[in-house]
């Protein structure tokens, strides 16, 4: 438990329900986070709830409670459907809570001594929806181009962070830094943003009353994006613990969607810079899951429970097709007709077929007790292949190259059987032959079970007890449990149902 690794996601507004689209990067998140762990890192993973703001306070006066007591609300929704992901973020954190208050005031106050914070007035056009301003240039027949909504022409008196002393900074950042912000499109338009000049945002309102005041004057409160963005630092203890904070920070990924790249990579490294801290060493932007072509939106119908799906395919189902069915970085293409198909092949037959296949042989033809594997089995080069690829394409994000790669062994160890044919070595009565063939599979299906464990990983427990192994894959540690010839090998073998039950489509 060495080396710290914090990956983040956004903290999602709790005016929204969660859907697939806050799944997403919250799978992806987790995905990299339990393939951290196995690596022995020492890993936080947060995620949480961004509770204050113009748009959550509206929701809640719509809804007839107060914006506690909406947040509340919601906020338990996300913890349940996380617990139903099986995420394993080590904290969530919700922006109404007094620690993070706490470290926002001593954030904002540092920031403000240091010269960063000044009064002026401003006017501008503003998205509820975005929490955001916008130019008239930047709008779409006068409308918000994310939301496609009417902005409100508002003027008030309050604080400007002055996002304009940071040009040169962030440019000479990202100079020394190019994996800072990935994919290398998104990298482009931060530059080609910055390069266009930044001009200083409020970062307080008097308009409402929702958020954390600002130490040095009550009668504001910060603007939501100024408030959401320091959870990051909050969580991993700034103002309150700094040897923690330091252990932990600058941030390794903070996982977003393309939608907010703008806010994590200016507005954020900058107000860090502002306070004498460091930026994140990779914000790293996803595309959009689109349903039908649109983004899902809280009004469309096209939205889409994380829990409803799970009701059909499991929570295994649905971390598998939206990471390793799709590229994470352009936008994606959601149908459930897709989904099955991708089940059906990837995880019912290639992946269950070989599970209950070898370790139905195995109980048959070898009295439920596993064969060791071969010292040169005819599976170690797919399996080191799997093993180097695997990585390879996890340390960028790729995720459905790593899985890929994971799926292409799977395909090598069925051919193996078709090639080797067990059944015909037991009726010849080569008993020897039959337990090298099937001691190499089983070695082949614990490897697999390690591998695919961040993405799977409720097959990959239930495997891993099948093949009479000790703990569960999460439990190992790589790269050493991935050597070929640990086990199992005299394990008692269990069959059972199919761990992917096929979906059909009728
Ligand atoms: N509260 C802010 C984030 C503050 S982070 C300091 C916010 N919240 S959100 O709930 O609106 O969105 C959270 C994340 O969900 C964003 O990264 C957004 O891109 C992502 N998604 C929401 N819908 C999505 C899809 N349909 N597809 C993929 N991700 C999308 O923004």
């Amino acid at each position: 438990m060495d080396t710290p690794f914090y990956v983040t996601t956004p903290i999602y507004y709790v005016n929204d329900a969660p859907h697939i689209g806050h799944a997403y990067p919250t799978v992806a998140a987790d995905v990299l986070a339990r393939w951290r762990r196995l690596w022995g890192d020492d890993v936080q993973f947060l995620t949480g709830t961004d509770e204050h703001g113009l748009k959550v306070q509206r929701a809640a006066e719509e809804q007839g409670v107060t914006p506690l007591e909406w947040a509340d609300r919601t906020s338990e929704r996300y913890r349940e459907t996380w617990r139903l992901l099986e995420i394993t973020n080590t904290d969530f954190i919700r922006t109404t809570e007094p620690r993070h208050h706490a470290a926002v005031q001593q954030f904002m106050q540092r920031v403000y001594d240091n010269g960063y914070i000044e009064r002026g007035t401003y006017e501008g056009l503003y998205c509820v929806s975005c929490e955001a301003y916008y130019t008239e240039g930047e709008l779409v027949d006068g409308m918000c181009a994310i939301h496609k909504t009417p902005v409100e022409r508002v003027t008030e008196e309050n604080y400007f962070f002055k996002l304009s002393a940071f040009e040169d900074r962030l440019l000479e950042h990202y100079a020394a830094h190019p994996e800072a912000v990935q994919p290398e499109s998104r990298r482009n338009e931060v530059l080609g943003f910055i390069k266009q000049g930044l001009r200083d945002f409020s970062m307080s309102r008097t308009s409402i009353t929702w958020g954390v005041p600002l130490p040095w004057d009550p009668d504001h409160v910060a603007y939501v994006w100024f408030d959401a963005l320091f959870n990051y630092c909050t969580a991993v203890g700034y103002g309150d613990d700094r040897a923690r904070f330091d252990r932990y920070w600058p941030v390794d990924y903070h996982i977003v969607g393309k939608d907010i790249v703008r806010f994590h990579a200016v507005y954020w490294p900058a107000m860090l810079m502002a306070a004498g801290e460091a930026p994140p060493k990779c914000v790293f932007a996803h595309g959009f899951l689109l349903v039908g072509g649109e983004k899902m939106s809280k009004t469309g119908l096209n939205q889409i429970a994380p829990a409803d799906l799970v009701e059909t395919f499991g929570s295994d189902g649905l971390r598998y097709h939206f990471l390793a069915d799709q590229r994470f970085g352009p936008d994606g293409d959601f149908s459930f007709e897709a989904m099955v198909a991708r089940y059906n092949a990837d995880l019912a037959n290639n992946f269950g077929n070989l599970a209950s296949r070898v370790l139905n042989m195995a109980v048959t033809y070898c009295d439920g007790v596993a064969p060791h594997a071969r010292a040169e089995g005819p599976l170690v080069p797919a399996i080191e292949r799997a093993f180097e690829e695997n990585a390879r394409h996890l340390e960028r994000l790729d995720y459905a190259g790593a899985y890929g790669a994971v799926w292409e062994l799977i395909g090598a160890a069925n051919s193996f059987i078709e090639d080797s044919e067990p059944w015909k070595l037991h009726k010849a009565g080569d008993a020897g032959a039959v337990a090298g063939v099937l001691g190499d599979c089983l070695e082949a299906l614990r490897i697999v079970a390690l591998l695919a464990s961040p993405i799977i990983p409720d097959a990959c427990r239930e495997l891993w007890r099948r093949l009479g192994l000790d703990g569960a894959p999460e439990d190992q540690s790589l790269p050493a449990a991935a050597a070929w010839g640990l086990g199992p090998s005299g394990t008692n073998l269990e069959k059972g149902d199919p761990l992917f039950p096929r979906i059909d489509t009728d």
